[in-house]
Protein backbone atom coordinates (compact mmCIF):
# COMPACT_ATOMS: atom_id res chain seq x y z
CA UNK A 1 0.00 0.00 0.00
CA UNK A 2 1.49 3.36 -1.17
CA UNK A 3 0.33 6.58 1.07
CA UNK A 4 1.26 9.96 0.40
CA UNK A 5 2.27 12.31 3.32
CA UNK A 6 1.97 15.81 3.87
CA UNK A 7 3.09 17.85 6.53
CA UNK A 8 2.60 21.65 6.54
CA UNK A 9 1.79 22.57 10.18
CA UNK A 10 4.38 24.72 11.28
CA UNK A 11 7.41 25.94 8.96
CA UNK A 12 8.14 23.30 6.58
CA UNK A 13 6.60 22.03 3.49
CA UNK A 14 7.23 18.30 3.01
CA UNK A 15 6.00 15.11 1.33
CA UNK A 16 7.03 11.65 1.02
CA UNK A 17 6.11 8.94 -0.34
CA UNK A 18 5.50 5.49 2.10
CA UNK A 19 5.34 1.59 1.25
CA UNK A 20 3.18 -0.38 3.81
CA UNK A 21 4.03 1.97 6.78
CA UNK A 22 7.37 1.35 6.40
CA UNK A 23 9.68 1.84 3.57
CA UNK A 24 10.16 5.31 3.06
CA UNK A 25 10.57 5.70 -1.10
CA UNK A 26 10.78 9.11 -0.99
CA UNK A 27 10.72 12.22 1.35
CA UNK A 28 10.79 15.80 -0.01
CA UNK A 29 11.26 18.38 2.64
CA UNK A 30 11.14 22.33 1.91
CA UNK A 31 12.36 24.70 4.84
CA UNK A 32 11.21 27.84 5.69
CA UNK A 33 14.62 28.75 8.21
CA UNK A 34 15.55 31.35 5.81
CA UNK A 35 12.39 33.30 5.41
CA UNK A 36 12.25 33.75 9.48
CA UNK A 37 15.87 33.84 10.17
CA UNK A 38 15.63 37.40 10.52
CA UNK A 39 12.99 37.90 13.07
CA UNK A 40 14.60 34.91 14.92
CA UNK A 41 11.38 33.06 15.09
CA UNK A 42 7.97 31.78 12.55
CA UNK A 43 5.74 34.92 11.33
CA UNK A 44 2.72 32.30 10.72
CA UNK A 45 1.79 34.34 8.02
CA UNK A 46 4.61 34.26 5.58
CA UNK A 47 4.38 30.55 6.45
CA UNK A 48 1.32 29.83 5.09
CA UNK A 49 2.22 31.67 1.89
CA UNK A 50 5.45 29.86 1.62
CA UNK A 51 3.45 26.44 2.04
CA UNK A 52 1.36 27.63 -1.02
CA UNK A 53 4.04 28.33 -3.25
CA UNK A 54 5.82 25.25 -2.23
CA UNK A 55 3.32 22.43 -1.77
CA UNK A 56 2.54 21.44 -5.28
CA UNK A 57 6.54 21.58 -6.51
CA UNK A 58 7.06 19.39 -3.18
CA UNK A 59 4.47 16.77 -3.41
CA UNK A 60 5.64 16.75 -7.27
CA UNK A 61 9.06 16.37 -6.54
CA UNK A 62 8.35 13.45 -3.67
CA UNK A 63 6.20 11.37 -6.48
CA UNK A 64 8.81 11.62 -8.93
CA UNK A 65 11.34 10.75 -6.33
CA UNK A 66 9.54 7.35 -5.46
CA UNK A 67 9.06 7.04 -9.05
CA UNK A 68 5.00 6.83 -9.14
CA UNK A 69 2.08 8.97 -10.19
CA UNK A 70 -0.61 10.37 -8.04
CA UNK A 71 -2.62 7.20 -9.64
CA UNK A 72 -0.26 4.68 -7.92
CA UNK A 73 -0.99 6.18 -5.00
CA UNK A 74 -3.70 4.17 -2.29
CA UNK A 75 -4.29 7.08 0.18
CA UNK A 76 -3.37 9.87 1.49
CA UNK A 77 -2.61 10.65 5.36
CA UNK A 78 -2.50 14.64 5.75
CA UNK A 79 -1.39 16.67 9.06
CA UNK A 80 -4.45 17.71 10.97
CA UNK A 81 -2.87 19.25 13.25
CA UNK A 82 -1.50 20.76 16.70
CA UNK A 83 0.33 23.53 14.72
CA UNK A 84 -0.65 26.47 12.84
CA UNK A 85 -3.66 26.59 11.77
CA UNK A 86 -2.44 28.94 8.45
CA UNK A 87 -0.29 26.42 7.79
CA UNK A 88 -2.54 23.59 8.64
CA UNK A 89 -4.96 24.58 6.13
CA UNK A 90 -2.90 24.93 3.00
CA UNK A 91 -1.75 21.29 3.00
CA UNK A 92 -4.86 20.49 4.23
CA UNK A 93 -7.25 22.17 1.67
CA UNK A 94 -4.05 21.15 -1.17
CA UNK A 95 -5.02 16.95 0.24
CA UNK A 96 -8.62 17.36 0.11
CA UNK A 97 -8.89 18.68 -3.81
CA UNK A 98 -6.54 15.87 -5.08
CA UNK A 99 -9.05 13.39 -3.22
CA UNK A 100 -12.12 14.65 -4.50
CA UNK A 101 -10.46 15.00 -7.66
CA UNK A 102 -8.69 11.55 -8.31
CA UNK A 103 -11.37 9.36 -5.66
CA UNK A 104 -8.01 8.47 -3.39
CA UNK A 105 -9.02 8.26 0.09
CA UNK A 106 -8.04 10.50 2.45
CA UNK A 107 -7.11 10.71 6.45
CA UNK A 108 -6.28 12.85 9.00
CA UNK A 109 -3.20 12.63 11.24
CA UNK A 110 -2.14 13.88 14.28
CA UNK A 111 1.44 15.28 14.04
CA UNK A 112 2.34 14.58 17.45
CA UNK A 113 1.51 10.86 17.03
CA UNK A 114 3.10 10.80 13.93
CA UNK A 115 6.40 11.89 15.36
CA UNK A 116 6.59 8.98 16.76
CA UNK A 117 5.81 6.60 13.79
CA UNK A 118 9.24 7.74 12.62
CA UNK A 119 10.60 5.22 14.48
CA UNK A 120 8.47 2.81 12.14
CA UNK A 121 10.33 4.22 8.90
CA UNK A 122 13.44 2.50 6.92
CA UNK A 123 14.92 3.91 3.98
CA UNK A 124 15.50 1.78 0.74
CA UNK A 125 18.46 -0.69 1.41
CA UNK A 126 17.84 -0.55 5.60
CA UNK A 127 17.41 -3.23 7.80
CA UNK A 128 13.96 -3.20 9.20
CA UNK A 129 13.94 -3.10 13.00
CA UNK A 130 10.27 -1.38 13.98
CA UNK A 131 10.42 -0.88 17.86
CA UNK A 132 8.21 -3.08 20.00
CA UNK A 133 4.79 -2.10 20.94
CA UNK A 134 3.56 -0.71 23.51
CA UNK A 135 6.35 2.16 24.03
CA UNK A 136 7.25 5.26 25.95
CA UNK A 137 7.45 8.05 23.19
CA UNK A 138 9.40 11.04 23.92
CA UNK A 139 8.32 13.51 21.40
CA UNK A 140 10.56 17.08 22.12
CA UNK A 141 10.35 19.47 19.26
CA UNK A 142 10.26 23.76 18.40
CA UNK A 143 6.19 23.12 19.79
CA UNK A 144 5.85 20.45 21.90
CA UNK A 145 7.12 17.86 24.66
CA UNK A 146 5.53 14.85 25.24
CA UNK A 147 5.86 11.81 26.96
CA UNK A 148 3.60 9.78 25.85
CA UNK A 149 2.56 5.39 26.35
CA UNK A 150 2.04 4.02 22.44
CA UNK A 151 -0.09 1.16 23.14
CA UNK A 152 -0.67 0.54 19.30
CA UNK A 153 -0.18 2.05 16.33
CA UNK A 154 -3.37 4.33 16.43
CA UNK A 155 -3.94 4.67 20.40
CA UNK A 156 -1.87 6.39 23.21
CA UNK A 157 -1.93 7.84 26.53
CA UNK A 158 -0.47 10.85 27.25
CA UNK A 159 1.80 11.13 30.31
CA UNK A 160 3.01 13.86 30.94
CA UNK A 161 3.72 17.45 28.82
CA UNK A 162 5.55 20.71 29.23
CA UNK A 163 3.39 22.91 31.40
CA UNK A 164 5.74 26.23 29.65
CA UNK A 165 7.74 26.42 26.76
CA UNK A 166 9.03 23.31 24.76
CA UNK A 167 12.22 21.76 24.54
CA UNK A 168 13.00 22.94 21.32
CA UNK A 169 11.38 26.77 22.05
CA UNK A 170 14.10 27.10 24.98
CA UNK A 171 17.32 25.81 23.23
CA UNK A 172 15.88 28.40 20.22
CA UNK A 173 15.63 31.41 22.68
CA UNK A 174 18.69 30.79 24.24
CA UNK A 175 19.87 30.86 20.80
CA UNK A 176 18.67 34.00 19.93
CA UNK A 177 19.66 35.74 23.84
CA UNK A 178 23.08 34.69 22.32
CA UNK A 179 22.72 35.93 19.20
CA UNK A 180 23.87 33.01 17.91
CA UNK A 181 20.82 32.75 14.72
CA UNK A 182 17.66 30.88 13.95
CA UNK A 183 16.88 27.96 14.69
CA UNK A 184 18.98 27.61 17.53
CA UNK A 185 19.15 23.92 18.95
CA UNK A 186 21.56 22.78 15.94
CA UNK A 187 23.89 25.65 16.78
CA UNK A 188 23.65 25.04 20.66
CA UNK A 189 24.29 21.37 20.04
CA UNK A 190 27.86 22.39 17.91
CA UNK A 191 29.28 24.96 20.31
CA UNK A 192 28.58 22.41 23.18
CA UNK A 193 31.19 20.38 22.19
CA UNK A 194 33.52 23.02 23.32
CA UNK A 195 32.08 24.11 26.15
CA UNK A 196 32.28 22.52 30.17
CA UNK A 197 28.44 21.87 30.99
CA UNK A 198 29.53 21.97 34.50
CA UNK A 199 30.67 25.73 33.89
CA UNK A 200 27.24 27.12 35.40
CA UNK A 201 24.83 24.73 37.10
CA UNK A 202 21.41 25.54 35.88
CA UNK A 203 18.82 23.85 38.33
CA UNK A 204 17.29 20.82 36.58
CA UNK A 205 12.95 21.34 36.85
CA UNK A 206 11.95 17.91 37.80
CA UNK A 207 8.93 19.48 39.23
CA UNK A 208 7.03 17.10 41.96
CA UNK A 209 8.71 13.92 42.40
CA UNK A 210 8.11 11.18 39.97
CA UNK A 211 6.29 14.39 37.85
CA UNK A 212 6.10 13.05 34.01
CA UNK A 213 5.33 17.01 33.20
CA UNK A 214 8.24 19.25 31.75
CA UNK A 215 9.29 22.98 32.91
CA UNK A 216 12.18 24.82 30.34
CA UNK A 217 11.40 28.09 31.15
CA UNK A 218 12.82 28.78 34.35
CA UNK A 219 16.19 27.11 32.86
CA UNK A 220 15.57 29.80 30.22
CA UNK A 221 15.57 32.66 32.84
CA UNK A 222 18.50 31.40 34.39
CA UNK A 223 20.44 31.27 31.27
CA UNK A 224 18.98 35.02 30.48
CA UNK A 225 19.74 36.63 33.91
CA UNK A 226 23.65 34.80 33.88
CA UNK A 227 24.00 36.36 29.78
CA UNK A 228 23.17 39.51 31.03
CA UNK A 229 25.18 39.84 34.31
CA UNK A 230 28.21 39.19 31.85
CA UNK A 231 30.84 42.58 31.69
CA UNK A 232 31.92 42.45 29.14
CA UNK A 233 29.68 40.87 26.76
CA UNK A 234 30.56 36.67 26.77
CA UNK A 235 33.70 35.44 24.74
CA UNK A 236 33.35 32.38 22.47
CA UNK A 237 34.60 29.83 25.17
CA UNK A 238 31.93 31.76 27.57
CA UNK A 239 29.12 31.25 24.77
CA UNK A 240 30.65 27.76 24.69
CA UNK A 241 30.12 26.87 28.42
CA UNK A 242 27.08 28.09 28.53
CA UNK A 243 25.48 26.10 25.20
CA UNK A 244 27.29 23.24 27.01
CA UNK A 245 25.54 23.95 30.64
CA UNK A 246 22.02 24.38 29.42
CA UNK A 247 22.06 21.53 27.15
CA UNK A 248 23.36 19.37 30.02
CA UNK A 249 20.69 20.48 32.39
CA UNK A 250 17.88 20.17 29.57
CA UNK A 251 18.89 16.79 28.23
CA UNK A 252 19.71 15.09 32.35
CA UNK A 253 15.30 16.57 32.70
CA UNK A 254 13.97 14.94 28.94
CA UNK A 255 16.67 11.63 29.79
CA UNK A 256 15.53 11.32 33.42
CA UNK A 257 11.72 11.33 33.05
CA UNK A 258 11.54 8.96 30.12
CA UNK A 259 13.25 6.43 32.69
CA UNK A 260 10.68 7.37 34.80
CA UNK A 261 7.91 6.83 32.19
CA UNK A 262 9.59 3.63 31.12
CA UNK A 263 9.24 2.13 34.58
CA UNK A 264 5.94 3.41 35.43
CA UNK A 265 4.48 2.10 32.62
CA UNK A 266 6.31 -1.54 32.49
CA UNK A 267 7.07 -1.03 29.12
CA UNK A 268 10.58 -2.21 27.51
CA UNK A 269 11.31 0.07 24.44
CA UNK A 270 11.79 3.84 24.34
CA UNK A 271 11.74 6.05 21.25
CA UNK A 272 12.74 9.32 21.13
CA UNK A 273 11.69 11.30 18.25
CA UNK A 274 11.25 15.49 16.95
CA UNK A 275 13.83 18.04 16.00
CA UNK A 276 15.29 17.93 19.97
CA UNK A 277 15.78 14.03 19.14
CA UNK A 278 18.58 15.12 16.30
CA UNK A 279 20.57 16.36 19.41
CA UNK A 280 23.92 14.56 20.10
CA UNK A 281 23.84 14.79 23.73
CA UNK A 282 20.72 13.75 24.01
CA UNK A 283 21.14 11.05 21.68
CA UNK A 284 24.01 9.74 23.50
CA UNK A 285 22.53 9.97 26.70
CA UNK A 286 19.35 8.29 26.23
CA UNK A 287 22.11 5.35 24.19
CA UNK A 288 23.78 4.97 27.76
CA UNK A 289 20.76 4.89 29.93
CA UNK A 290 19.16 2.28 27.90
CA UNK A 291 22.01 0.24 28.10
CA UNK A 292 22.43 0.48 31.57
CA UNK A 293 18.54 -0.06 31.68
CA UNK A 294 18.06 -2.95 29.71
CA UNK A 295 15.44 -1.31 27.49
CA UNK A 296 15.39 -1.53 23.81
CA UNK A 297 15.93 2.08 22.59
CA UNK A 298 14.95 3.55 18.90
CA UNK A 299 15.54 7.12 17.67
CA UNK A 300 15.44 7.57 13.92
CA UNK A 301 18.14 9.54 11.88
CA UNK A 302 17.98 12.98 11.96
CA UNK A 303 16.03 14.00 8.99
CA UNK A 304 12.75 11.42 10.68
CA UNK A 305 13.50 12.75 14.16
CA UNK A 306 12.75 16.56 12.34
CA UNK A 307 9.34 17.61 10.52
CA UNK A 308 8.96 15.11 7.73
CA UNK A 309 5.95 13.78 5.50
CA UNK A 310 7.14 10.11 5.85
CA UNK A 311 6.13 9.99 9.21
CA UNK A 312 2.66 11.39 8.32
CA UNK A 313 2.49 8.75 5.59
CA UNK A 314 3.40 5.37 8.41
CA UNK A 315 0.91 6.58 10.80
CA UNK A 316 -1.82 7.63 7.61
CA UNK A 317 -0.91 4.12 6.77
CA UNK A 318 -2.20 2.33 10.26
CA UNK A 319 -5.48 4.44 10.35
CA UNK A 320 -6.32 3.40 7.00
CA UNK A 321 -5.74 -0.32 8.04
CA UNK A 322 -8.37 0.54 11.04
CA UNK A 323 -10.77 2.25 8.26
CA UNK A 324 -10.49 5.97 9.32
CA UNK A 325 -10.99 7.57 5.83
CA UNK A 326 -12.09 10.78 6.48
CA UNK A 327 -14.51 13.08 3.67
CA UNK A 328 -14.28 16.28 2.82
CA UNK A 329 -15.30 17.43 6.09
CA UNK A 330 -11.91 16.67 7.48
CA UNK A 331 -10.87 20.35 9.10
CA UNK A 332 -7.73 21.45 10.70
CA UNK A 333 -7.49 20.98 14.41
CA UNK A 334 -4.97 23.57 15.87
CA UNK A 335 -4.61 22.65 19.06
CA UNK A 336 -3.64 18.55 20.74
CA UNK A 337 -6.42 18.71 22.62
CA UNK A 338 -8.84 18.95 19.70
CA UNK A 339 -8.23 15.28 19.13
O1 LIG B 1 10.20 18.57 15.09
P1 LIG B 1 10.69 19.88 14.55
O2 LIG B 1 11.44 19.87 13.25
O3 LIG B 1 9.52 20.91 14.37
C1 LIG B 1 8.50 21.07 15.29
O4 LIG B 1 7.51 20.28 15.24
O5 LIG B 1 8.68 21.97 16.15
O6 LIG B 1 11.60 20.53 15.71
C2 LIG B 1 12.28 21.75 15.54
C3 LIG B 1 13.00 22.07 16.83
C4 LIG B 1 13.63 23.46 16.87
O7 LIG B 1 13.29 24.08 18.10
C5 LIG B 1 15.12 23.17 16.78
O8 LIG B 1 15.92 24.15 17.41
C6 LIG B 1 15.21 21.85 17.49
O9 LIG B 1 14.08 21.13 17.05
N1 LIG B 1 16.45 21.13 17.14
C7 LIG B 1 17.41 20.83 18.05
C8 LIG B 1 18.46 20.21 17.32
N2 LIG B 1 18.09 20.16 16.01
C9 LIG B 1 16.84 20.72 15.93
N3 LIG B 1 17.46 21.02 19.37
C10 LIG B 1 18.58 20.61 20.02
N4 LIG B 1 19.64 20.03 19.38
C11 LIG B 1 19.61 19.82 18.05
N5 LIG B 1 20.66 19.22 17.43
ZN1 LIG C 1 7.07 18.29 14.70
Amino acid sequence: MLILGIETSCDDTAAAVVEDGALARSSVVSSQDSIHARYGGIVPELASRRHIEMIIPVVDEALAAAGVKINDIDGIAVTQGPGLVGSILVGLSFAKAVSLSTGIPITGVNHITAHTHAAFLREPGAPDAPPDLPFVALIASGGHTTLLLQETHTAYRILGQTRDDAAGEAFDKLAKLLGLGYPGGAIIDRLAKEGLATAFPFTRPYLAKGSLDFSFSGIKTAAMTVIKGLDPAPDHKTVCDIAASFQEAAVDVLVKKSLWAVKATGARSLVAAGGVACNSRLRERLAQAATAEGINLSIPPPRFCSDNGAMIAALGYYQFKDGRTADMTLNAVPAWDGF
